[in-house]
């Protein structure tokens, strides 16, 4: 009897202390009944997941394109810190590709973790979200701005890279696929779109020639242009004001001039936390505010901040 009776004290006092730590935690949470000013971030939160929202949003952009049989193309802006370059940069190529008479809607993909900037994975989660629909993308540097119209951006039946060696300001070199590159979705899902591996600034687009090469593609340029590389774009780019992140650290050096057969489309983890609407000069804009994940043990250059001095070599890249 005074041994069940213990128990039962036992019991009672766990069951006190339980109650007593869960009213604590509760108190603590950040979680509340108070009003609070996420509401807009919740509903753009949620129509990113909801069908039936989703369903309506995309309707409201392709609505507002003038599509007859024509194919659709989405701009994949990957982004950071550029939003006055942003600001020219809508407005023109609304213009620009109206006047050729291509569908089109811009999305600027915001990474907004603390990692280092991915552009690769920043394209990868832009394709994620157009794919099923528009029928080609168009990876697009913000700072640079096509100014001949015989650069046509047109349904790419092999990946057109509208940014020539030739033509580009800045790089020559024949394998260079950087700045402006257009291909059909299946193609991009053909090479599992591009690797994720590359942290920081520089060569994840050499690594994406590799992956077109492999799988037998050709890559097309712009035929018949009668401008050259100081008269074909406009290049907003101000190397002192807009330090390239350069820094390698850890292996990064190593591991990025090798071929990445593992990363891409179906190993990308992120989180949309917002999708925003702009109105540039009339020209609407989609803005998603990405926080891409990082992997640290197989790519720890992400983040470079906790390397000792010493090894933070500023490289001597290519460019
Ligand atoms: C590029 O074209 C412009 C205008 O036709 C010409 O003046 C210039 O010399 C050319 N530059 C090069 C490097 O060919």
């Amino acid at each position: 009897m005074s041994l069940l009776r213990s128990n039962a004290m036992k019991f009672l006092s766990i069951c006190i202390i339980i109650s007593l730590i869960l009213t604590f935690i509760i108190s603590v949470l950040p979680i509340s009944l108070e009003p609070c000013n996420c509401e807009s971030y919740i509903e753009s939160h949620n129509s990113i997941h909801n069908d039936v929202q989703n369903k309506k949003y995309y309707n409201s952009i392709i609505n507002s394109l003038n599509i007859g049989n024509k194919k659709k193309l989405a701009i994949v802006v990957p982004f950071r810190d550029r939003f006055d370059e942003l600001l020219e940069f809508a407005p023109h190529m609304n213009k620009f590709l109206t006047e050729q008479g291509v569908p089109h809607h811009i999305f600027i993909v915001n990474q907004i973790d603390r990692f280092r900037f991915n552009r690769a994975a920043l394209i990868n989660v832009g394709f994620l979200f157009v794919k099923d629909h528009f029928d080609y993308i168009a990876m697009h540097d913000v700072d640079l701005l096509p100014i001949n119209k015989d650069l046509k951006y047109e349904y790419p039946e092999s990946p057109l890279h509208i940014a020539a060696p030739g033509l580009h300001p800045k790089y020559h070199y024949p394998s260079f696929i950087g700045g402006i590159l257009l291909l059909k979705n299946d193609h991009f899902e053909l090479v599992n779109g591009m690797s994720t591996k590359y942290w920081g600034w520089g060569l994840e687009d050499d690594e994406f020639y590799v992956r077109l090469k492999d799988a037998g593609l050709e890559i097309i340029r712009p035929q018949n242009i009668k401008t050259n590389m100081t008269n074909t774009f406009v290049h907003n780019h101000d190397r002192l004001h807009r330090r390239r992140d350069t820094l390698k650290c850890y292996n990064q050096k190593e591991e990025t001039r090798k071929r990445d057969r593992k990363t891409g489309l179906n190993t990308m983890k992120y989180n949309i936390n917002a999708r925003k609407e702009l109105d540039i000069d009339g020209v609407r804009v989609t803005v998603l505010n990405v926080k891409l994940e990082c992997d640290k043990n197989l790519t720890p250059w992400c983040d470079c901040t906790e390397m000792p001095k010493e090894s933070k070599l500023k490289s001597k890249g290519r460019r």
